[in-house]
């Protein structure tokens, strides 16, 4: 069983319903995850070499809200990732122009990085559902299993 940094980006709290409701299904599975609700660059060091989720909305135009900007500029200076294995999870809204732009900038940074993604990157749409957790507690159930 695997130590999962479960890491945070939100403006009103969504996001961060879903991380918690995540580190309850990972911990039932009989992993160690913890919820970062302002992550900073030493607390996603101690997961580079293992398991990371990232859980983020967007805000403005596909942009990342504040709470992550200072990880997401972090990784960029951290650099080369070869060992990460992470999931993502984007919330947005398809009213909006740039549809989850804030998942799919930190899915492409992560890439980029040399990262491996486990799973498809996981949009929940708020035009669709009022209970994001309801989208993402089937898909976390099966991210658990990919990890080891
Ligand atoms: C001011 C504002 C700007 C937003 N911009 C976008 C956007 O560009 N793209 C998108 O997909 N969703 C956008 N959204 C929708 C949010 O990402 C969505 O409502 C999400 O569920 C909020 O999650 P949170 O409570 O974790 O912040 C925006 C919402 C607000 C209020």
């Amino acid at each position: 069983m695997a130590d999962v940094g479960i890491f945070v980006g939100t403006i009103y709290g969504n996001a961060l319903l879903v991380a918690e409701e995540a580190q309850a299904i990972l911990a039932r599975l009989g992993h160690d995850a913890k919820v970062f609700e302002d992550p900073e660059a030493t607390d996603w060091e101690r997961y580079r070499n293992g398991y990371a989720l990232v859980v983020t909305s967007t805000t403005g135009q596909g942009d990342l809200p504040d709470s992550i900007v200072p990880l997401f500029e972090a990784i960029k200076t951290i650099g080369w990732h070869p060992e990460l294995q992470y999931g993502l999870i984007a919330l947005g809204d398809s009213m909006y122009d740039n549809f989850c732009g804030a998942g799919k900038q930190f899915d492409a940074l992560l890439q980029e990085q040399g990262a491996t993604r486990l799973g498809e990157v996981l949009t929940i749409d708020a035009s669709e559902t009022t209970e994001p957790e309801s989208v993402s507690n089937p898909w976390i159930e099966h991210w658990g299993t990919l990890i080891k």
